[in-house]
Parts: structure tokens; C-alpha cells; sequence
């Protein structure tokens, strides 16, 4: 049996999310527009999904849109704003260690004829707050910043910048896909005008995704999908009813489980880190220890490659850089943006623990990598040239 330590990549569906989307799939299966009696039954369920979400997030009901994925939230909070707000700026304001989703959304946008700045992080992977400030401009229309980072799990002070985009008349986004349901995330506390989630990384199935828009911004959001008047008139297309019904069951669960979830995954993460720290020589974490969220390690392994170690240590299940990436060869641009060393940084793996895993399963994963390490370092090149 495989060791899962690849939550961060996706997580699997918990069975209280499953049962409930169950009869959504067979019996359940009217279109919420239809106005006949099972249509209105189903739209009101699905209001009620809504309103579940938005109570998670500190929101009002009618500031949840739901999406296909967490990469369609981020490119229509990106998009629809830049693109509705261009006559009053075209500049833009992002982070190099953001995800593709949103790295990509500013490239295409730059072609587009919108300026982008791209801030860099230190070498913890935090944003400065001077250099942000600095970055500001009269034409600054949108700030767009994650809140936990997808590979080494750093969390930037998304609050303190959203207080500053919001005293300079900006708007500001997060990508919040790997913070929800490993720390607290409400919208009012961090005083965002969007937030992206996405619902296969907090235990409901893969394709569906939501976007928060603050209330105030909506009528100015350009659609990326035209069509009927669904979600608000924000994206056009029938409702994925069963997934949303799965996706608020999720969120209900962080809302009743969130301390309990991410002390043990704390617990389980620090445990595999102190273990692979102490007994694993010439291994360190890349990253800020303390102002991470409780489910990411990444360690390099010296003198060894990471794809090597997977490939070795084929019992557990990691990534190498971000899994959306890991058929790439190039390495991580989060590890280049923390100046991690260029040689080191093929050593780096990302281990990333959920809900369903235990304490043995993490004890056989150090032992397994200890194992492994030694094997390939005995065989590596940089090593024996030391
Ligand atoms: C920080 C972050 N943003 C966005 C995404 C994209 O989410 P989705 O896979 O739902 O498109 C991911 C997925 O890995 C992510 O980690």
C-alpha cells in the first residue's frame, strides 16, 4: 500500500462528502432553472450549498460564484477584473512564487498590453511590505497575492497588503486553494475584494471551484463565459450541482473540524521533519518554518536527485516542485525565487499531509527514505566528488 503524502497535489474525497452528493447523481438530477416543483427544490438546495460556503468564508451568500477548478477562479477574479477596470489603470501587481494559474493569467495579460510587476519574495518566501508599497502606482488596479504557498507553504501577510490595496483604491485577490481548511480564512478578517478555492484540495472531488467577490465588485467583473444568466451573470453554464452540494459539504466540515484537522496535521508534518532532519544527514527544509501552514514540508535531500528519491522510494507518494509541473524539467521557480541552491534544488521534494493519514504511515515514510537516501547517495557522483 502506497504512503499518501500528496494532499497538497489533491486530496482524497471524504465519505461525508461523497454520501451527500450521492442522490445529486441519480434522483436529484432536475436543472435549478426549470421552475417546476423539482427545479425550484433543487435551486433552493443549491442556495443553501451557497450559503454554506459563504458562512465558512465570513461572506454573504450572493458573493460566492462557483467555478470549474481553482485555476478558473484565479483566471476570472485576474481577468474579469483587469479587463473590467482597464479604463481606470492597466497595472497589475503579483508575486513570482504565485501558482501557474495565476503566473500564467498575468503573462497572457501582459501580452494584452496591461503592465505587470512582479514581486519577489525573501529568502523565507515573504513578500515585503516595503517593496509592495513601493510598487504602488496611480494606474494600480489589482494586487493579486496567495495566501499559502502550493510548495513550500508559506503564508504572506495577505491582511496587512489588503489594508494598504484598500487606503490606495485598489482591489486586491488571493489564492487561498492550499490555506482553506489548514488555517482560519474569512474574508472580513483579511479584508480581501476576491478569494479562490479550489474543492480537490480540501476533500471534495476534482472540477469544481469558487470564487469570492466582494459584493461592491461584482457588476464589474467581465465574464470569462457568456451565455445564460448562471452565478450571478458571471459564468454562464447549467449548474454542477452534485459537486457543489460535495463542495459545501467540505466546507461544513472545515467550519466544525478545522482545529482539530490541522493540529493533528501538524503534529504528523513536524513529527516527519524532526525525524528526517535528525536522522537523515545533509537534509534541511526550504522555506520559512514558522509562518507556514501546518501540512507542507519541503526538504531537500543533498547529493541525491528528488525524482531519483521518488522513484527509489516508490512507496510514497510526493511531488517534486508542484505536481502541476512535475512532468517539467525545469526546477521549482519557487526554490530560484528563495535562492535555494542551484544544485541542491534537484534534491527538494514536497511532502504534503491531509486528514487521512496516521502516525505509523509517516514513521514507515522516514524509514523508507532513510533507507533510499543512503542507497542512491553511496551510487551519486557529488557525493564520492565531496
Ligand atoms: C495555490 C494553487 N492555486 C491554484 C491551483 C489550481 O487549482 P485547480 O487544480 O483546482 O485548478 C492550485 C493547484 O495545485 C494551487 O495549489
Amino acid at each position: 500500500m502506497s504512503i499518501y503524502l500528496d494532499n497538497s497535489a489533491t486530496s482524497p474525497v471524504d465519505d461525508r462528502v461523497f454520501e451527500v452528493m450521492l442522490p445529486y447523481l441519480k434522483e436529484k438530477y432536475a436543472n435549478p432553472s426549470s421552475i417546476h416543483n423539482d427545479g425550484r427544490q433543487i435551486r433552493d438546495e443549491l442556495e443553501k450549498a451557497r450559503g454554506t460556503v459563504a458562512s465558512l468564508l465570513g461572506a454573504d451568500t450572493s458573493e460566492i460564484i462557483f467555478t470549474g477548478s481553482g485555476s478558473e477562479s484565479d483566471n476570472m477574479a485576474i481577468k474579469g477584473l483587469a479587463y473590467g477596470m482597464k479604463n481606470k489603470g492597466r497595472h497589475l501587481i503579483t508575486s513570482n512564487i504565485e501558482h501557474k494559474a495565476v503566473l500564467e493569467t498575468f503573462k497572457y495579460l501582459e501580452k494584452e498590453g496591461f503592465d505587470v510587476t512582479y514581486l519577489k519574495v525573501n529568502n523565507d518566501g515573504i513578500v515585503d511590505i516595503e517593496d509592495f508599497k513601493k510598487s504602488i502606482r496611480e494606474d494600480t488596479i489589482l494586487v493579486s497575492i496567495m495566501l499559502a504557498n502550493n510548495e513550500i507553504g508559506t503564508i504572506q501577510p495577505v491582511e496587512e497588503m489588503a489594508e494598504i490595496c484598500r487606503d490606495n483604491d485598489v482591489y486586491m485577490h488571493t489564492d487561498a486553494v492550499q490555506a482553506l481548511g489548514k488555517m482560519p480564512v474569512d474574508v472580513t478578517d483579511l479584508g480581501v475584494h476576491m478569494l479562490t478555492f479550489s474543492g480537490h484540495k480540501i476533500y471534495a472531488p476534482k472540477g469544481i471551484g469558487v470564487l469570492y467577490v466582494d459584493e461592491s465588485l461584482k457588476d464589474f467583473i467581465v465574464p470569462l463565459v457568456h451565455g445564460g444568466h448562471h452565478e450571478y451573470g458571471l459564468r454562464a453554464g447549467t449548474e454542477n450541482v452534485p459537486y457543489i452540494i460535495g463542495i459545501a459539504k467540505a466546507c461544513e466540515i472545515i467550519k466544525d473540524q478545522l482545529q482539530e484537522d490541522s493540529k493533528k496535521i501538524g503534529y504528523l508534518r513536524d513529527l516527519f521533519e524532526k525525524r528526517v532532519l535528525e536522522e537523515i544527514p545533509d537534509t534541511y527544509v526550504n522555506g520559512a518554518r514558522d509562518k507556514r501552514i501546518c501540512s507542507i514540508s519541503n526538504i531537500t535531500f543533498k547529493y541525491i536527485e528528488g525524482e531519483a528519491l521518488m522513484v527509489y522510494a516508490s512507496e510514497i507518494d510526493c511531488s517534486t516542485g508542484s505536481a502541476c509541473t512535475s512532468d517539467s524539467v525545469d526546477a521549482s521557480h519557487v526554490l530560484y525565487a528563495i535562492n535555494a541552491d542551484p544544485v541542491d534544488m534537484h534534491g527538494a521534494l514536497r511532502f504534503s499531509f491531509g486528514r487521512f493519514n496516521n502516525e505509523e504511515e509517516v514513521n514507515r515514510a522516514v524509514d523508507i527514505l532513510k533507507e533510499n537516501v543512503k542507497k542512491l547517495r553511496q551510487m551519486s557522483p557529488l557525493m564520492s566528488n565531496e
